[in-house]
């Protein structure tokens, strides 16, 4: 089963770092992974041109390209934001809103794949939470399943504080715990649901 993860951050850092360790553990259980991450790419908003009702594609021809495949032939979606202003990254938004072009397409596209959330602050609380129900909110919207990581800090996925730095993310056991419990998981529903 292969997953595609999107780090929506744009530089390579903390959440980076904590997508690539999930990737990782999912790797040594013998899924397949591809890693999107924002830095670098170019991404623009959505126009609300409505070109995608009309074309079945979106006519901007930039980045997108490779989160559309990717999206598309994913059994599993992880997206990882950092922060920002209390909730999830521009990128990601832009990332969200430029997938109506998937829908115009087929509503369906989508429907049934797997899909958890990583949320890294460099605050502890500094809009995890808001970040996830975000995510999870786009994972309904496109008939995605979301996953809990249960109780105990992971109801809604995985919660970081980064402190903004490397250094002190890989201190933070608790989110480390969040995201072990979320992935087991996300996990259980592939395997059970794919
Ligand atoms: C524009 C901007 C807004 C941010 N807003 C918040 C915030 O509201 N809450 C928070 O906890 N951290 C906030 N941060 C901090 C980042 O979430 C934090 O440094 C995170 O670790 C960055 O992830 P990265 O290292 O993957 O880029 C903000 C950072 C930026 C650049």
């Amino acid at each position: 089963m292969k997953i595609f993860g999107i780090c929506a951050s744009p530089r390579n850092n903390t959440t980076e770092y904590v997508l690539k360790n999930a990737l990782g553990k999912l790797e040594s259980h013998n899924f397949q992974t591809e890693i999107f991450t924002c830095m670098g790419k170019d991404i623009k908003p959505c126009m609300h041109c409505d070109y995608c009702l009309e074309n079945k594609k979106c006519i901007i021809d930039d980045d997108m390209a490779v989160v559309y495949e990717g999206l598309q032939s994913a059994d599993g979606i992880i997206l990882a934001t950092p922060i920002q202003s209390g909730g999830i990254s521009s990128n990601l938004a832009s990332i969200m809103d430029r997938t109506r072009a998937l829908e115009a397409i087929d509503y369906n596209l989508l429907r049934g794949k797997i899909g958890m959330s990583i949320a890294v602050g460099g605050d502890r609380t500094g809009g995890q939470d808001f970040a996830h129900l975000k995510n999870i909110t786009y994972f309904m919207i496109h008939g995605i399943i979301p996953v809990s990581g249960g109780p105990f800090g992971s109801n809604l996925g995985a919660s970081f504080w980064s402190n903004d730095s490397i250094d002190d993310i890989k201190e933070d056991s608790y989110g480390m715990d969040s995201l072990d419990r979320t992935l087991h998981e996300f996990e259980n529903f592939l395997n059970k649901y794919i």
